[in-house]
């Protein structure tokens, strides 16, 4: 695997790897005894904000050996309008690897073609694949696995979260049901791309969350999307609360990819409840990127 850009472009059989590597490296974390990016610098570039994605990209380069170079977008020419292909020339030139969070998923393909970089999408506006990963491990190590699991996202139906989800459900085989208002739910053209008729689409909450065994959320409105209070006007009904996981399956766990708006896409209650798993989950970007590190550095 020579980039990470989307769930949608992985195998059944390269995620379970990376989750099986991810495992195996928080078990040996402090005590790696092999260091795949050694000597190399890994250039870190992100137009949007990031707690979670940039620390856990700095440590893990570290620990895998290598040197992290944060740059900012607004601190770059690109920032200032040097189109991505001159940007990713030059990089190409320098570094050994390009960790990006942007808008547009075709700026992270072009930028892995004119490059010619090993690069790792930290989330567009399509795709989440790092956290995608670190949440299967968080279910892996809760649940003991996701086959024969019911899962549920409720919350923005058509978001970078819910897409990947929705391909690592159609890669996967697990039953996924999202829970959407009708204004954010994927068009048919996307649907019609997902063949394996595990994932489906629904307006009501309480459908999706019967029997369910992993209940996922993410914010109403998404980075770049702050303005659009209409939008955010039509989750009433979509919040996650005890009342509304009455139905769940029993030892069923909750995931929140974080930030989290307490009071809106969850309560404080439900998140406070769940904090064990959620928090784990953030953990796990470290060893799951890790793990996808070492992949890409493989190729
Ligand atoms: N979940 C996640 O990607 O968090 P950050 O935006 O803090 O990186
Ligand atoms: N859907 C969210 C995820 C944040 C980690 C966003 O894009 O803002």
């Amino acid at each position: 695997m020579k980039n990470l850009l989307a769930i949608e472009e992985l195998s059944a059989a390269q995620i379970t790897a990376i989750v099986d590597e991810a495992v195996e490296l928080k078990a040996s974390r402090g005590n790696h005894t092999s260091k795949p990016l050694d000597g190399q610098t890994w250039a870190i570039i992100f137009t949007k904000s990031s707690t979670r994605t940039r620390v856990s990209f700095e440590v893990g380069i570290r620990e895998l050996g290598g040197s992290p170079m944060f740059l900012s977008s607004n601190d770059i020419q690109l920032g200032r309008g040097e189109p991505i292909k001159d940007t990713a020339r030059v990089l190409g030139r320098m570094v050994h690897g390009v960790v990006i969070r942007t808008f547009a998923q075709q700026d992270v393909v072009d930028f892995a073609e004119f490059s010619k970089l090993p690069v790792i999408n930290a989330l567009t506006d399509d795709e989440h694949p790092c956290q995608i990963l670190a949440d299967l491990q968080t279910v892996r190590e809760k649940l003991g696995g996701w086959d024969g699991k019911k899962f549920a996202f409720v919350g923005d139906g058509f978001s970078n979260m819910t897409r990947s989800w929705m391909w690592a459900a159609e890669r996967l085989g697990f039953e996924l049901v999202v829970a959407s208002p009708k204004s954010c739910q994927p068009p048919a053209e996307f649907m019609a791309q997902l063949s394996s008729g595990l994932v489906s689409v629904c307006e009501d909450p309480k459908v999706a969350v019967a029997g369910a065994d992993v209940i996922n959320t993410d914010v109403w409105l998404s980075m770049g999307q702050e303005g659009q209070k209409e939008k955010e006007a039509e989750f009433a009904g979509f919040q996650l609360n005890s009342e509304l996981l009455a139905d769940a399956n029993q030892g069923h766990i909750v995931l929140h990819c974080l930030p989290a708006y307490r009071g809106k896409e969850i309560t404080d209650e439900l998140l406070e409840k769940h904090t064990d798993t959620i928090f784990q989950q953030a953990e796990n970007r470290l060893h799951a990127q890790k793990a996808v590190l070492a992949e890409v550095s493989r190729a």
